[in-house]
Formats: structure tokens, C-alpha cells, sequence
């Protein structure tokens, strides 16, 4: 047994994430329906070389050998997601026998191999049909839509998973798909983000609501993303800037699934465009969670006025909605950056932690996603993936500080990701993974970070 400077840990799950979307490919396979993704994909000048997840890392055939890589990385668990259209391809209807037996196979082989499912329903890969026959997440039907489906994944899954989590990520759902419009359905403006967000928050309530009257057993959670935001000064007006810009971010979804309403600066400063729970909703919303979930990759300062430094980075980070929190953001210039230019601060993740704690106490939280995007035009760049390393040393290092020296009860880390994927908008040219994915034929070779993480996992088991 290895001992660090933060003792041993027990009780506690060290894994890796992916989604489905990103890793599965046999799009056509099994019944499947097409997706939001699917279809975005197609449309010129969306997503970069106009790429798509037709085949991604293939994991829809070769899982096992994904499995066995887990098992030597010697993660005790594993973050995943259910494409929806797999499930039911129109996102309604009786259950798909074939989408329900690929879960199966992959579950079961998991808890063979002593890794624990945690399974995401909505990891973003929306049914198409929802969203072209019923407007997706603007319309409130999908709330019951989603707790159906959500519904057949506990029967047909429940006897074996006991960790859940409902949505993977809304703010981007919202933010991106409805703000800013660079993800499906690709809308604009500064009103449906907020309607969507409040569907969303609706859906997951629903959903959690039938987990826990249909009593499966186990726990269930959301996955919101947030970075930190550091006061620029120590200025009552920038400590101000730097707490409503969090509260914005990662309050705006967690807030009414602990307290049931919005954070108060945001119902000032949104006005009639944010959505009111009805008291109804509240209900359902409100103590919605056994646990949080927290997907961090950056930190940026936060204050009231442009800083005189020039080191100001306009509205970027603000998700397009800037003028609602009216924060002013920017970099030191002594922080490295990952290849999506998002900043490497392990400092503002245990700060980020300790303001969660703080602000929802008593609930236990698991890093659901943590990871670094490094340029690795070739194998052998891949292979010496140092700043990777170096990312996940002083990243988990903040997280055991935070558990063990602030008393933050976190209780699981996920990295993202397990290996090479397709990006999003970036199709496959930036790169997370622990695995280099061989572009062409698929090979999967462990990274430098792979050792590494096995040896903090070995070190902290
Ligand atoms: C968060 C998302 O959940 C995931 O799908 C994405 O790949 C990573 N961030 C990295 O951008």
C-alpha cells in the first residue's frame, strides 16, 4: 500500500468518463435513431472538416477492449452515457431490445471486471425527431418525454447501477445550443436559454422523482460544469463580480435542486426573462439530488471593471449572456493553457470545491469530469503527453487538499477522458484522452498520462 502525503483514501472512485456521442460510432446499428448530432454534423461550416461521430472510437463494437484498458488503468469506475436514440429512436415510445442489450453487455462486463457504472441519460445526443416534430427542450412535453425514457434505463438497468446521474452539462445545452447557437439546435439570443434551462431543470426533476418512487436503490445526481472565478482584487465590487459570475454558472442549475429557486442575483438581473418555479415545480425540483456533480476545466479573474492590465478577455467565458452578470473576465499571463486556451489554475479547482461545499452543504460531490486538451499532431507527441501528466498531478493534488485538509466530502474523480474522441465542434482536433485513439485505424496506445494516472490512483487507493 503506497502512502502520500494526504494518507489513504477508502470509499472512493477514481475513473474515467466518456459520452456517447463522442466514443460509440454505429450510428445505424441496433435500431438506432439519428440524433441532434447527427444531423448538425452535416451542415456546412458547423462542425470543423465536417466531421461526425459515424464511427468516433468505435467503442459500439469494441468496448471490451476499452474494459480491459480500464481494467489496467485500474479505475474502480466508469462514466458513460446512454444515447437516447438508442433506447427509443423517435425519443418516445417501447423500449429498443438492441439498445437495451449493448448497455446490458457493457454493464455486465464493467461489474465483471470491478468497475462500477455511473451512467449519464442525456450526454446531449438528443432524439432528432423531438427536436424537429416537438421543438426539443423549448417545449415542456419533453420534461415527460425525458422521465419516460429515463424511466426504462432504471428498469432495464437499476438491478445493477446505483449511480446516476440525469443530465450531463445543461448550462452548454442551454448556453450553447440557445445562446450563443454553436451546438443543436444552433438558436440565438438571450431569452430561450433561460426557458430551456427551466425544461431541463424540470426534466431532471421528473426523472429523479420516478428513480426514487420506483425504488431501485442507489443515488442520482446532475452534472453541471463550472470554472472558478477569481476577485481580480481583493474590492468589495470584484469579490461581488467573482460571486455572481459562479452563481451564474454553476448556481443557476444546482441552486433550485438544493434551495428550488434560482439564485436571487439572477432573478434581479434576469427579470421577467428567467422563468418562476410555480410552487409545484419547486417541489419537484427542490432536493432533487442525493449528490452533486461538478465537470471543471478552467479558472479565469473575475471583476467589476475592464482590468488597466489589458489582460481582459471581452465576453468569451460569459456564454454569450455577458451583459446579465456584467462581469469583466481575464488571464494572468503566468497561466499555462490547454489546447482549448482554457487556463491550468489546480488552485481555483480547490477553491471551487471548498464554494461548493460552503454554499450546498451537506451534499457530497463527484468530480464528474477534469482533464486537459493537449496538441498531439503524432504518436510520438501523444506518447509524451507531459503537460498532461503534469495537469492531472496538480489537479487531483487540489482535490485531495480540498478533502483532506478542507473536509470537502468528495467522494469521486472522473478524468476526462478516457481516450481520444470526436470534440464537438472541434471534430476529432482536440484531444483528451489518457488513449491515443489512431486516427484511421482505431489502434488504442496508452498515453504518458495513463501511467501517471494509474500511479496517483495506486498512490491514493
Ligand atoms: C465537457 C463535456 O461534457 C464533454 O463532452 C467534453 O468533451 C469536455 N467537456 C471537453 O470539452
Amino acid at each position: 500500500m503506497c502512502f502520500t502525503k494526504f494518507g489513504t483514501i477508502t470509499n472512493f472512485f477514481w475513473g474515467t468518463a466518456t459520452s456517447s456521442y463522442q466514443i460509440e460510432g454505429g450510428v445505424s446499428e441496433g435500431g438506432r435513431g439519428w440524433s441532434v448530432w447527427d444531423a448538425f454534423c452535416r451542415i456546412p461550416g458547423r462542425v470543423r472538416d465536417m466531421s461526425n461521430g459515424d464511427i468516433a472510437c468505435d467503442s459500439y463494437h469494441r468496448f471490451p477492449e476499452d474494459v480491459a484498458m480500464m481494467k489496467q488503468l485500474g479505475v474502480n469506475a466508469y462514466r458513460f452515457s446512454i444515447a437516447w436514440p438508442r433506447i427509443q429512436s423517435t425519443g418516445r415510445g417501447e423500449a429498443n431490445p438492441d439498445g437495451i442489450a449493448y448497455y446490458n453487455r457493457l454493464i455486465d462486463l464493467l461489474l465483471e471486471n470491478g468497475i462500477t457504472p455511473f451512467i449519464t441519460l442525456y450526454h446531449w445526443d438528443l432524439p432528432l425527431d423531438l427536436e424537429m416534430a416537438h421543438d426539443g427542450w423549448l417545449n415542456p412535453q419533453i420534461t415527460d418525454d425525458f422521465a419516460a425514457y429515463a424511466e426504462l434505463c432504471f428498469k432495464a438497468f437499476g438491478d445493477r447501477v446505483k449511480h446516476w446521474i440525469t443530465l450531463n452539462e445543461p448550462w452548454c445545452v442551454s448556453v450553447l445550443g440557445y445562446g450563443s447557437g454553436g451546438f443543436p439546435p444552433g438558436r440565438t439570443g438571450d431569452t430561450e436559454p433561460y426557458i430551456v434551462a427551466h425544461h431541463l431543470l424540470l426534466a431532471h426533476g421528473k426523472a429523479v422523482r420516478r428513480f426514487r418512487e420506483g425504488g431501485y436503490g442507489g443515488s442520482i445526481g446532475i452534472s453541471n460544469n463550472c470554472d472558478w472565478r477569481e476577485p481580480l482584487t481583493d474590492s468589495p465590487e470584484d469579490r461581488a463580480a467573482a460571486q455572481r459570475a459562479v452563481e451564474f454558472f454553476y448556481g443557476w442549475f444546482t441552486d433550485p435542486v438544493v434551495f428550488g429557486d434560482y439564485p436571487a442575483v439572477m432573478r434581479e438581473r434576469v427579470g421577467a426573462r428567467l422563468p418562476q418555479f410555480t410552487a409545484e415545480e419547486r417541489a419537484l425540483v427542490k432536493g432533487s439530488a442525493d449528490f452533486l456533480g461538478l465537470n471543471h476545466y478552467s479558472t479565469l479573474y473575475a471583476s467589476e471593471t475592464p482590468p488597466e492590465n489589458g489582460n481582459d478577455i471581452g465576453a468569451n467565458g460569459n456564454g454569450g449572456m455577458s451583459d446579465d452578470q456584467q462581469v469583466c473576465l481575464s488571464v494572468s499571463p503566468d497561466w499555462e493553457q490547454t489546447d482549448m486556451q482554457w487556463n491550468i489554475v489546480p488552485w481555483g479547482f480547490r477553491k471551487l470545491l471548498n464554494w461548493i461545499a460552503d454554499r450546498y452543504k451537506g451534499y457530497p460531490v463527484y468530480v464528474t469530469e477534469n482533464g486537459c486538451a493537449c496538441p498531439e499532431p503524432d504518436a510520438m507527441s501523444a506518447q509524451h503527453d507531459d503537460q498532461r501528466c503534469r495537469f492531472l498531478k496538480g489537479y487531483t493534488d487540489a482535490m485531495l487538499a480540498a478533502r483532506k485538509e478542507d473536509g470537502i466530502d468528495v467522494r469521486g474523480y472522473f478524468c476526462w477522458c478516457l481516450m481520444d474522441n470526436f470534440e464537438w465542434t472541434h471534430g476529432y482536433h482536440k484531444r483528451l484522452g489518457l488513449i491515443r485513439v489512431t486516427p484511421g485505424n482505431l489502434e488504442r496506445i496508452p498515453k504518458a498520462s495513463f501511467y501517471v494516472y494509474r500511479e496517483i490512483i495506486q498512490a491514493n487507493r
